[in-house]
C-alpha cells in the first residue's frame, strides 16, 4: 500500500476512534442532564400544585378545582398530572408533543425511567380524588439529541476536511520521494546521468544532496573504466609490439644461419666433401626446427587474429573465406551489421561464430551455412546464430572437447547464454549465443574509440 494512503487510513482511525468515544461522552452527558431536568421539572410542578391547592381553602366544588389544577399543566413540556376521581376516573393534562422524534432504542438510552410523585391534598380538596404528576422526558431528550447530533455531524464534517486536505498535503510532501524514487530506478537502468532536484525540508534535501553526490561518483567510475579498457588495448597494442619484436629476434637470426648454412652447402658441394654437407644439412634441419617452435610459440600468444584492425564483420569474412577455400562446395549466407561492440563482446562473438563453424565443417559435412547477428533493443540483446544443415547434434556421440564448453564459458562471463541444439524446421544445427547489449554510454564510447 502506498505510504500516502497508509498515513491518512491511520489517521482516519485515529478521527473514528475520536468520533467514538465523543458519542459516548455525549451519551452520558445527555443521560445526566434528562435526568437533572426531570427531577427538577417534577420539583417545579409539585410546588405549583401545592400553590394551588393553598389557595383552594373556602371552595365549595373541590372536584372543579382539582380539574382546573390539572388543567393547568396542559401544554407542560415535561409533566404530566393525572387526576384519579373518587368513582375511579382519570383526567390527564396534556404534554406539548416534542418537536423531533426520537428512535426508541436511543430515548431509552438516554432517558431513565419516568419520576412519580403523588401529592398531598388539604383535607378540604382529598374527598374530591387523588393527584400525580409523572415525568416524561420525550421533550428534553429530542432537543439534548438534536444538539448533540448537529456536534456529532460537525465533528464529522470537521474530520473528513482534515483527512481530505491531509491527503493532498501529503501528495504533495512525498512527491521528492517519488522523484528519488525514479532516480534511482533510472541508476539501476545504468542510466547515470541521473539527478534530483534539491528538496526544501531538510532531511530530504541531505537525501537528494546525497543522490546526487553518488550519481556524480558512479559517473566518474564509469569514466575510469573507459579510461581502463582504453588502457588495455593500449597494453595489447605493447604487447603486439613485442611479439613482433620476439618474432625478429628468435626468428631472423635463424633464417640468417640457414641462409649461411645453404651458402655454405653450395661451396661443399664443390669440393664434394659429402660428409661435412651432410653435417650442414642437419644443421639446417635443426634451425628449422627451432624456427617451427619458435613459431608456433609466439603464434600461441597472438589473439584472434585481426579482429581489432579490421573489425568483427570483416574478420567473420576472413573466416568464412578460410572455410570457402578449402570446403568449396558448402554455401555460406552471412548476416553480420559492420559495427563494434568493444573488444570484449567483439572478441566473444569472434570465438563463437569460430567454434561453431569449425564444429559444423568438422562434424557434420553440411551444404550451407548461416551466420547471423541481431541487436534486439526491445529485449536488450544481441542474439548471434551459427545454422547449419548438416547431420544434427547428438548428445551420445559427443567427443568430450572443449569448444562447445568455451563458447558457453565466454557468452556467461558477459552476462549471457549459449544453447546449442538441433534445428527444428529440418535437420542441422543451431547455436544461439544471446549477450546482453551494451549501455547507450558504453556503445557510444566504443563507437567512439572504433572511429579513433
Ligand atoms: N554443428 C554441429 N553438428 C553436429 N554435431 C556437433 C556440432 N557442433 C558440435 N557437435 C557435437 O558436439 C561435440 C562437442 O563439440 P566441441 O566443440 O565441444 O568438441 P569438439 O569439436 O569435438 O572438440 P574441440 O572443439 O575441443 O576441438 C562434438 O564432438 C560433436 O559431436
Ligand atoms: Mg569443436
Amino acid at each position: 500500500m502506498p505510504l500516502r494512503l497508509l498515513l491518512v487510513r491511520s489517521i482516519a482511525a485515529i478521527f473514528l476512534a475520536t468520533l467514538a468515544l465523543s458519542t459516548l461522552l455525549v451519551f452520558w452527558r445527555t443521560y445526566e442532564k434528562v435526568e437533572m431536568d426531570m427531577s427538577a421539572a417534577l420539583a417545579a410542578g409539585q410546588r405549583a400544585v401545592a400553590n394551588a391547592a393553598d389557595e383552594s381553602d373556602g371552595i365549595t366544588q373541590p372536584s372543579w378545582r382539582l380539574e382546573h389544577i390539572v388543567a393547568n399543566f396542559n401544554g407542560d413540556r415535561n409533566v404530566r398530572a393525572t387526576l384519579q376521581r373518587a368513582d375511579d376516573s382519570q383526567l390527564h393534562s396534556i404534554l406539548t408533543p416534542p418537536a423531533h422524534t426520537v428512535p426508541p432504542f436511543l430515548f431509552n438510552i438516554l432517558a431513565g425511567p419516568p419520576h412519580v410523585a403523588t401529592v398531598d391534598l388539604p383535607a378540604a380538596l382529598k374527598s374530591a380524588g387523588a393527584l400525580r404528576l409523572e415525568t416524561d422526558a420525550h421533550n428534553d431528550v429530542a432537543g439534548l439529541w438534536d444538539d448533540a447530533k448537529n456536534l456529532l455531524f460537525l465533528l464529522a464534517i470537521f474530520a473528513s476536511t482534515c483527512l481530505l486536505v491531509l491527503y493532498f498535503m501529503l501528495g504533495r510532501a512525498l512527491r521528492p520521494l517519488e522523484e528519488l524514487t525514479h532516480g534511482f530506478a533510472r541508476i539501476g537502468n545504468g542510466d547515470y546521468r541521473a539527478r534530483v532536484p534539491i528538496f526544501t525540508p531538510r532531511e530530504l534535501a541531505k537525501l537528494s544532496a546525497g543522490f546526487n553526490d553518488m550519481a556524480v561518483r558512479l559517473t566518474e567510475m564509469e569514466y575510469r573504466n573507459h579510461r581502463l579498457h582504453e588502457q588495455l588495448e593500449t597494453v595489447q597494442e605493447e604487447e603486439r609490439i613485442e611479439l613482433a619484436r620476439n618474432l625478429h629476434d628468435d626468428v631472423s637470426p635463424l633464417l640468417f644461419s640457414v641462409d649461411v648454412d645453404a651458402m655454405t652447402i653450395r661451396e661443399l658441394a664443390q669440393t664434394k666433401d659429402y660428409p661435412a654437407i651432410v653435417e650442414r644439412a642437419h644443421a639446417v634441419r635443426g634451425a628449422v626446427a627451432e624456427m617451427k617452435r619458435n613459431v608456433k610459440a609466439i603464434l600461441g600468444q597472438l589473439r584472434p587474429s585481426g579482429l581489432h584492425a579490421l573489425g568483427l564483420a570483416s574478420a567473420i569474412d576472413n573466416l568464412v573465406s578460410y572455410w570457402k577455400t578449402r570446403r568449396p562446395e558448402i554455401a555460406y549466407k552471412i548476416n553480420t551489421p559492420d559495427r563494434t561492440w568493444g573488444p570484449r563482446v567483439d572478441g566473444a562473438l569472434y570465438s563463437i561464430v569460430r567454434e561453431s563453424l569449425n564444429n559444423a565443417v568438422k562434424h557434420s559435412r553440411p551444404s550451407r551455412i548461416e551466420i547471423s547477428i541481431e541487436e534486439l533493443y526491445a529485449s536488450g540483446f544481441l542474439v548471434a546464430r551459427v545454422t547449419d544443415d548438416g547431420a544434427g547434434f547428438d548428445a551420445n556421440n559427443a567427443s568430450g572437447g572443449f569448444g562447445l564448453i568455451g563458447m558457453k564459458e565466454r557468452a556467461v562471463l558477459l552476462g549471457g547464454t549459449l544453447t546449442v541444439e538441433n534445428r527444428r524446421d529440418g535437420p542441422g544445427v543451431v547455436v544461439t549465443a544471446r549477450l546482453p547489449l551494451p549501455g547507450e554510454e558504453e556503445a557510444e564510447f566504443v563507437q567512439g574509440i572504433a572511429a579513433q
